[in-house]
C-alpha cells in the first residue's frame, strides 16, 4: 500500500482524522524527552490520543540501540499491544528509525505513523520506509524496509529548530533538487535546485520552505517507489553520502562532531567535482553550490595527514561492492549515475579541491 504522506497545517485536526479514518485496536506513542515537551502538547488534546499509551525514550543517536528498542517491545507487550494495534512516532530520523523498526518487528509488523519533528526527519528518515538501530557501532546496522502508512508533517514544528538543525535537513533537500531535472519531471520539479541556492537561510521564509519541502519529498518518494528496497535507483539517493559518511565519521573520531546534514552538504560538493571529472559535469553549476555551502555550512577542517583515513572510512562504506569505493554520481542534474567507481588518486584529486575551494 502506498504511503500517505499529508501536508498538515493544523496537526491536531489532521490526526485526528486519520485516525477516525484507520481502525485499530489500541493507540500507542512514542515520544523522546525532547519531542515529549516541545510536540506532544501539540496533539495532547485529541481524545484518541489521551486514551492512548505513551512512552518516552532518551533522545540522542547513541540510544539507537538495541536496548531502546528492547525497551520499547517490552512496553508494547506489557500494554497489551497486538496485531491490529498503531503505533505513532513523534520525532526526528533517530526516533522514527527506531519505532518504525519496533513497529515493524513486533508480533512480525503492527502499523505506524511517522510525524518528523525535524526538517531532516520529515525530507528524510520518516519517508521511504528505512527503519533500523545502530548496533556495535555500525550506524543503521540493523534493520528493516517497512513503509509508516502514514507520514504527517507540520512546518510548524521547524520553527523550534535551530538554524543548525534547520541546514541540516536543507542539504537532503539540495540533494533531492538535484536528482531531477525540469525536463525529465516538470511536475515534480516545479522550482528547483535554483530556488534552494537563493533561499536566504539568516531570514527563513517558512511557507517557501514548506513548499520545496514537498517538491523534495516528492522526488524522494518517486524514487522509492520504483525501488524500495535499493537494488537500483535508489542508490541515488546516496549522492553526497560517501564522502559526506567518511567526513561525519572523522568528526566523531576528531571530538568535533558534525551534524549528518552538514557532512553531507560537503560530501555533495566532493560528489558533484567528482561527477565534473569522471563525467563532465557542469563545473559552473558545482561552483554555484560549492559557495553555497561554503557561506552557509562554513568548513569541516582536516589536514592532508587524515586522506589515508578518509580513505579507510569510505573503504568501510555499507554501499561499497566487490572492494571498490562506490558513489552516485552526476552527468547533469537528474541525470543520474548509480555504482560510479572511482581510484584513490581521484578521491585525492577531490579532497585537494575541496582543501583549495575551503581554504584550508
Ligand atoms: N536516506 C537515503 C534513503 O532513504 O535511501
Amino acid at each position: 500500500m502506498k504511503q500517505q504522506i499529508i501536508r498538515s497545517s493544523l496537526i491536531e485536526k489532521d490526526l485526528a482524522r486519520l485516525l477516525d479514518e484507520w481502525k485499530y485496536d489500541g493507540l500507542f506513542l512514542l515520544t523522546d524527552e525532547n519531542t515529549d515537551k516541545i510536540c506532544f502538547p501539540l496533539i495532547e488534546k485529541i481524545p484518541e490520543i489521551q486514551r492512548a499509551k505513551k512512552y518516552c525514550i532518551a533522545s540522542g543517536d547513541h540510544h539507537k540501540n538495541i536496548e531502546t528498542l528492547s525497551a520499547v517491545w517490552k512496553f508494547l507487550t506489557e500494554n497489551g499491544a497486538n496485531r491490529k494495534s498503531l503505533l505513532i512516532n513523534l520525532g526526528g530520523g533517530m526516533l522514527t528509525d527506531l519505532g518504525g523498526f519496533a513497529a515493524a518487528t513486533f508480533k512480525r509488523g503492527i502499523r505506524f505513523i511517522n510525524i518528523p519533528t525535524t526538517l531532516l526527519g520529515a525530507v528524510d528518515a520518516a519517508v521511504g520506509g528505512k527503519t533500523g538501530i545502530n548496533f556495535r557501532g555500525l550506524k543503521n546496522e540493523i534493520g528493516v524496509f517497512a513503509s509508516a502508512i502514514a507520514v504527517l508533517i507540520d512546518a510548524d514544528f521547524f520553527k523550534t529548530l535551530d538554524r543548525a538543525n534547520l541546514l541540516s535537513g536543507y542539504a537532503e533537500m539540495l540533494k533531492h533538487a538535484l536528482l531531477t531535472s525540469d525536463a525529465a519531471n516538470p511536475k515534480v520539479r516545479k522550482q528547483g535546485f535554483m530556488s534552494l541556492l537563493q533561499m536566504d537561510m539568516e531570514n527563513l521564509n517558512y511557507p517557501k520552505l514548506n513548499d520545496l519541502l514537498f517538491e523534495s519529498i516528492l522526488v524522494k518518494e518517486r524514487i522509492v517507489e520504483e525501488d524500495l528496497a535499493e537494488q537500483g535507483i535508489r542508490k541515488a539517493l546516496n549522492l553526497g553520502h560517501t564522502f559526506g559518511h567518511a567526513f561525519e565519521s572523522l568528526s566523531h573520531e576528531l571530538k568535533k562532531p558534525v551534524l549528518h546534514g552538514y557532512a553531507v552538504a560537503w560530501g555533495i560538493v566532493c560528489e558533484l567535482y567528482l561527477s565534473f571529472i569522471k563525467l563532465g559535469f557542469d563545473k559552473d553549476i558545482l561552483l554555484k553550490i560549492a559557495y553555497f555551502v561554503k557561506e552557509n555550512y562554513g568548513v569541516f577542517t582536516f589536514d592532508c595527514h587524515q586522506y589515508s583515513r578518509l580513505h579507510e572510512l569510505m573503504q568501510h562504506d555499507k554501499k561499497n561492492e566487490s572492494g571498490n569505493i562506490c558513489f552516485t554520481l552526476l552527468k547533469a542534474i537528474g541525470a543520474i549515475e548509480i555504482n560510479q567507481t572511482a581510484g584513490l588518486k581521484e578521491i585525492d584529486e577531490t579532497l585537494d579541491f575541496y582543501c583549495d575551494f575551503f581554504h584550508i
